[in-house]
């Protein structure tokens, strides 16, 4: 085998339903002339997607980051949000856009989520709410991040971006805290094109939420609030609906490329990647490995470097961290001796290709590659 690809591989690639059913839809949409404000598909596509979740109230966002900023002021959120710098910057960049401080807390070694112990000792009186991440779709620590909340009032906000279809015990992990946040962008597990949702536990939130996301407006009159303009059209809501036909089987291709990738890193000396836990239905959104310089005899932007001479885009994900980044740099919490794990990590991390339709040929010179470059 060639030891480097012809075409080039990234880290990730859409899936698309196919054309011809998306065509059968759009037919419907140019019929009906209903093209946004909760429209027939709009309707059908957020019920089949919260029963397909396993959660009961969902509200669909034209985008994950506008999700995340409406969620803010869905609940009021002001003052000091804890959260991880870990993450895409879109999760503290919504804070920013609500006038709201972040505060950063360092992440647990194992997979790399938010430390509850560091977030109950960066609460101050004006600290109002936390923002963890289930990040490349590991959960957080759930129960403790509930007790924290409960013992010192503060609201919970998931950013679970990464968690499309995540279970514990057979349970949604969008059903903990008080909202969680699904981003539906090309690169994820599950897209829309551009979407996003909230998931929330009562009615009466999501109706704020609904309301929220038009503009503030509750009927021809009223507006509520100063609203966006964040609502899902017909025409993503349309290819969302084909889209949960064909999750299942994607999935279960994410899975299969992941098998492979394990199997042929597992004795590579100084590469480490995470592995499936009891309990957990996995849904594989990222395959993150971690380059320890020491062990493997070269650092992680060499190899970086060297797979994308055979043609390989990884992604450094998440390297900078978000405290590294000048809006953010200035905090007291954002100073690398506060952020030990997170600033390892992101000095170790390279997300390999994962997508369904990723050839054999590509994931076997990727993990050659990682093998033969060894120092
Ligand atoms: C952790 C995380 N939060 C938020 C977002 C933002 O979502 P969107 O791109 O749909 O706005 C993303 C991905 O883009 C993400 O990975």
């Amino acid at each position: 085998m060639n030891d480097k690809l012809k075409n080039p591989v990234f880290v990730t690639q859409p899936d698309l339903p196919p054309l011809g059913e998306f065509t059968e839809l759009l037919k419907q949409i140019w019929d009906n002339k209903i093209l946004t404000n909760n429209g027939p598909f709009h309707t059908q596509f957020e019920k089949a997607l919260a029963d397909y979740l396993g959660v009961k109230y969902l509200s669909l966002f034209s985008n994950g980051t506008l999700a995340l900023i409406t969620a803010l002021q869905t609940l009021r959120i002001t003052g000091e949000v804890i959260t991880s710098p870990y993450s895409f910057v879109a999760t503290t960049h919504s804070l920013w856009w609500n006038n709201i401080k972040p505060v950063f807390a360092d992440v647990e070694p194992t997979y790399f989520n938010l430390d509850p112990e560091k977030v109950e000792a960066a609460i101050t009186p004006q600290t109002t709410a936390i923002m963890p991440i289930h990040i490349y779709g590991y959960p957080c620590n759930i129960e403790r991040f509930q007790q924290i909340a409960d013992t010192y009032g503060l609201r919970l906000i998931y950013d679970a971006a990464h968690a499309f279809g995540l279970k514990v015990n057979g349970e949604s992990i969008l059903n903990f805290g008080d909202l969680s946040v699904l981003s539906f962008h090309a690169t994820k597990v599950f897209n829309t094109i551009e979407g996003g949702a909230i998931i929330c536990n009562d009615e009466k939130t999501k109706q704020r939420i609904d309301y929220l996301k038009n503009f503030g407006f509750a009927d021809e009159t009223t507006v509520i609030a100063p609203g966006i303009n964040a609502k899902m059209n017909e025409v993503q809501a349309a290819y969302g609906i084909l889209q949960l036909n064909y999750i299942d089987s994607l999935i279960s291709k994410r899975r299969d490329i992941v098998k492979f990738y394990r199997d042929q890193l597992r004795n590579i000396d100084g590469i480490k990647f995470l592995d499936d836990i009891t309990g957990v239905n996995h849904v594989y959104s990222y395959f993150p490995i971690f380059v320890e310089k020491e062990k493997y005899g070269r650092t992680r932007d060499e190899l970086y470097e060297e797979l994308k001479q055979h043609n390989i885009f990884g992604r450094r994900y998440f390297y900078p961290l978000i405290s590294q980044f000048p809006t953010y740099r200035g905090l007291v919490s954002a100073k690398a001796e506060n952020l030990p794990i997170a600033s390892k990590v992101a000095l170790e991390v390279i997300c390999l290709p994962l997508y369904p339709s990723l050839n054999k040929d590509a994931i076997q010179i990727t993990t050659n590659t990682i093998l033969n470059f060894k120092g």
